[in-house]
C-alpha cells in the first residue's frame, strides 16, 4: 500500500483549494445541521448569490436565507437549475423520497453531498440517476465556529476534481477528512456525537464549580477556556494525554486526589459507553 493510500486526506482550515467564487450550490434543507455547512461553504469563498437555500415552506426558506446570509430559491427547480453542489439536509427517514423526486432536474455533472446520517452512498445512488456523483458528509456542529470535524465519504462515481471541490467547500469547518463508510460509526462516536458529550461534561464541571462557590459566569469561562487550553497543548505538542496528566499529577496533591475520585466514579468507562452507543446506534440506523 503506497503513503499516499494509507492516510486519508485532510484539509486543515488553512487549505489551499480552487476558487469557489463561482460554485453555485443549492441546499435543500437549512436546518440545524445544513444551516451551518451553509455558513461554512461561505465562509470558504461562495458567494451569497450563488447559495440558494430551500426549505419545506417559501417563509421557511426566506427566514433561514437571511438568517445565513445566504438566497431563498424561489422554488426546489429554481435551486437546482445550473447547480455544481446540491446538499441534501433533510432528515435520514426524508432523503431517499427526497433523492426520487429531485433526480430529473438535477444537473448531471453536479455533484450531490447528503447529510443524512445512517443513509449508504448505495441506497442514495440508487435513488439516483445512473452516473450521479454523491458525497456522504458527516459533520459535527461545532464546525459552526470552524473547529468542527467532517468525515467525507465519497462515492462511486466521484471524480478527483469534485473530491477536491468537496475538500475546499468543507476547508472552513475544522479538519474535513475522508473516510469508509464502516469508519462512520466510530466517527460518529469520536466527532458527530461528541460534541453533545463535551457539552454535557462542560455543563456538569460548570455547574460543579458554581456549587464550589464561583460566579456562573466566572465558572463558565474558566471551564471553557481549560478545555480548549487542554486540547490545544496536545494538539500543539503532540503529547500523549497521559503523560499531560501526570505532568499536573504532584505526589500526594490536590490533581491526584480529584484524578482517584474521577477513576472511581468511572468517568472513564462513562465516556466509552457513550460513544459505543453512539456508534452502534449508527450501525441500526444503517440496517447492520
Ligand atoms: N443535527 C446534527 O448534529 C447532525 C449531525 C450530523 C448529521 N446530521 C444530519 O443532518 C440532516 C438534517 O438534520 P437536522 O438536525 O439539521 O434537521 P432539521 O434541523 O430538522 O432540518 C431539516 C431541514 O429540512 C427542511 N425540510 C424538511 N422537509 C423538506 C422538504 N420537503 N424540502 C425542503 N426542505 C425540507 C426543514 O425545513 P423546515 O424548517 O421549513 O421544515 C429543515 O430546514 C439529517 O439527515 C441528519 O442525519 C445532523
Amino acid at each position: 500500500m503506497t503513503e499516499s493510500a494509507a492516510t486519508p486526506q485532510t484539509t486543515p482550515a488553512d487549505a489551499q483549494g480552487p476558487d469557489l467564487s463561482g460554485v453555485r450550490i443549492a441546499l435543500i434543507g437549512a436546518g440545524n445541521m445544513g444551516g451551518p455547512v451553509a455558513r461554512t461553504f461561505l465562509s470558504a469563498g461562495v458567494r451569497a448569490e450563488n447559495l440558494q437555500v430551500v426549505n419545506s415552506s417559501a417563509a421557511s426558506s426566506e427566514r433561514a436565507a437571511a438568517e445565513l446570509g445566504a438566497t431563498a430559491a424561489g422554488s426546489r427547480g429554481d435551486a437546482l437549475e445550473g447547480a455544481d453542489v446540491v446538499v441534501l439536509g433533510v432528515k435520514p427517514y426524508q432523503i431517499l423520497d427526497l433523492a426520487s423526486e429531485v433526480r430529473e432536474q438535477l444537473p448531471a455533472g453536479a455533484v450531490v453531498i447528503s447529510l443524512a446520517a445512517g443513509v449508504t452512498l448505495a441506497a442514495i445512488e440508487q435513488a439516483l440517476a445512473d452516473g450521479q456523483s454523491v458525497v456522504r458528509a458527516m459533520p459535527n456542529t461545532p464546525i459552526s465556529v470552524g473547529e468542527g470535524a467532517v468525515g467525507l465519504m465519497r462515492g462511486s462515481v466521484v471524480t478527483d476534481e469534485q473530491h477536491e471541490l468537496v475538500h475546499a467547500l468543507f476547508a472552513g469547518a475544522g479538519v474535513a477528512v475522508d473516510i469508509t463508510e464502516e469508519q462512520v460509526h466510530a466517527f460518529i462516536g469520536a466527532a458527530g456525537s461528541l460534541s453533545a458529550f463535551a457539552f454535557v461534561i462542560i455543563e456538569a464541571m460548570t455547574d460543579e464549580a458554581v456549587r464550589l462557590g464561583l460566579k456562573r459566569d466566572l465558572a463558565a469561562s474558566l471551564v471553557q477556556q481549560t478545555m480548549r487550553g487542554a486540547a490545544t497543548m496536545l494538539t500543539e505538542s503532540g503529547t500523549h494525554p497521559a503523560v499531560a496528566k501526570n505532568g499536573v499529577s504532584s505526589p500526594g496533591g490536590t490533581t491526584v486526589q480529584g484524578l482517584a475520585a474521577l477513576e472511581r466514579e468511572g468517568v472513564r468507562s462513562g465516556v466509552a459507553a457513550a460513544m459505543a452507543a453512539a456508534a452502534q446506534k449508527s450501525r441500526e440506523m444503517t440496517g447492520e
